[in-house]
């Protein structure tokens, strides 16, 4: 597997093939006739074998820091597999050059991440860069590309059209007190925090469509679960009824899955992070908020709300008393039909019950909510009703207003958060884990 650079230098020899090989040192070994080198780059490792006073230059141990970059000339050679080396091959050096050389004092980073880091240590998030370089770390951003390619494929195999609304907006989505707002040419404008509203209105043209964009949220608090800037997969569908939307969620959930783990690069990285993992059996459970209310009451202690008082409909299930849930039912959730005061202004009422909205979130084991869907409102007047029942202006909604006037139809879509889905699949602590640079609360850097 390693390595893109590695070139055949093209003699057979009686020990192999001679070849140059590129790389950093992930560790080194000195042994008394020999000295081990495992070499890395991003597609694997190799054994290389510096046996002692046999090289064109004098060895130095001290040299060979970790993540020291090197490239190294010799002859590959098979082992058999009791010898345990990458690939069953060994490099066996006999000239080398360091391109590029390390302090030694990296290495208290890099030992530490090489298998687990620790996503709330301050040291650590200044040094991400460094991090990366872990063994877990850069599985996660490999399995997280896997991830992302998956939904490309299987939304072209569903015949979704992909498009990419603008980030720049006037309007808000989800609440204004998450709004990022700045100064935009003298107009007030903010970074979006959902492109739903967009999609709204191009499945009249397209059909139905989705994007994996950028949203941003002012969260004002540090949770394993909460960035500032997160990649949003969001899919809106035409003529669709809500039935349509839950057997949506739980196919294309389980066909990411399969594709993922199909993959024998990406099932490797989701076995080294998650070695327990399963594909979630269907159907889904299925639960009111209504029922979820009461189950979390039924609970022995009961599990209480944010304010430490039992459970009553119209609360918020917040993130601890989910987790709880997700915990003890330890599969994922549809938990639908929450009350229309604690939904977002654009959700369609439930035609046999007027005060909860056709909505679901998904819960996942571990993580809590990593999906929120709904269908939305059809009437002109019933919208203009929910611009101020939820004290928003409707002037600058005046193109999402209009699909109301311009053949209003049923439908509805869905938001799942890239690194909340993969802090699901990969069983990471935090979606922290899950960004190549996460941003949060109090961290802009690096
Ligand atoms: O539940 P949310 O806020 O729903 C929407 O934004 C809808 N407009 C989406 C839609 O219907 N097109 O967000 C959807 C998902 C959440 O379930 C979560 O996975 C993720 O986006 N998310 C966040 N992920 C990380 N950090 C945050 N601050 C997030 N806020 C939402
Ligand atoms: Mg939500």
């Amino acid at each position: 597997k390693l390595n893109n650079k590695s070139i055949e230098l093209g003699d057979q020899t009686k020990k192999g093939t001679r070849v140059k090989v590129y790389g950093r040192i992930l560790n080194v070994r000195a042994q008394k006739n020999a000295t081990f080198i495992d070499l890395k780059d991003g597609y694997g490792t190799l054994q290389c074998v510096l046996p002692a006073g046999n090289l064109t230059k004098t060895y130095d141990a001290l040299l060979f820091a970790q993540e020291t970059a090197l490239v190294l000339h010799g002859e590959m050679k098979q082992v058999p597999p009791a010898q345990k080396a990458p690939d069953n091959r060994e490099l066996h050096v006999d000239y080398y050059k360091v391109l590029g050389a390390a302090p030694s004092d990296l290495d208290a980073i890099s030992n530490k991440v090489s298998r687990q880091s620790d996503p709330w240590n301050v040291e650590m998030l200044d040094n991400r860069h460094l991090v990366l370089r872990g063994e877990n770390a850069s599985a996660v951003m490999k399995l997280r590309e896997a991830v992302e390619l998956a939904f490309v494929d299987t939304y072209r195999d569903m015949d979704f059209h992909k498009v990419s609304p603008p980030a720049m907006v006037q309007t808000q989505v989800e609440g204004g007190s998450t709004l990022f707002k700045y100064d935009y040419y003298g107009e007030e404008a903010y970074l979006t925090q959902s492109s739903q509203l967009y999609l709204e209105t191009v499945i009249q043209s397209l059909g139905n469509v989705y994007a994996i964009e950028k949203s941003f949220r002012a969260e004002k608090s540090l949770t394993r679960r909460h960035l500032s800037e997160f990649t949003h997969v969001e899919a809106e569908m035409d003529f669709i009824e809500f039935e349509d939307l839950l057997e949506h969620l739980e196919e294309i959930i389980s066909r990411i899955v399969d594709r993922v783990l199909a993959d024998p690069r990406s099932a490797e990285y989701v076995k080294l992070l998650n070695p327990g993992f399963q594909k979630p059996t269907r159907p889904f459970m299925r639960m009111k908020y209504a029922d979820a209310i009461d189950w979390l009451n039924q609970q022995e202690p009961p599990i209480l709300n944010e304010e430490g008082n039992p459970h009553a409909f119209g609360d918020d299930i917040a993130e601890a008393a989910e987790r709880r849930m997700t915990d003890i039912i330890n599969r994922p959730i549809f938990l639908t039909h929450f009350p229309v005061e604690i939904k977002a202004f654009y959700m369609k009422k439930d035609p046999n019950d007027l005060r909860v909205t056709e909505s679901v979130d998904v819960l996942m084991p571990g993580v809590g909510e990593i999906v929120g869907g709904s269908m939305r409102m059809e009437g002109y007047e019933e919208l203009i009703e929910a611009y101020k029942k939820n004290g928003i202006g409707h002037e600058p909604y005046y193109w999402y207003t209009d699909l109301r006037k311009f053949g209003t139809s049923p439908h509805g879509g869905y938001g799942l958060g890239l690194e909340r889905f993969l802090a699901w699949i990969a069983n990471r602590h935090t979606v922290r884990e899950a960004c190549l640079y996460p941003r949060f609360m109090g961290r802009c850097k690096p």
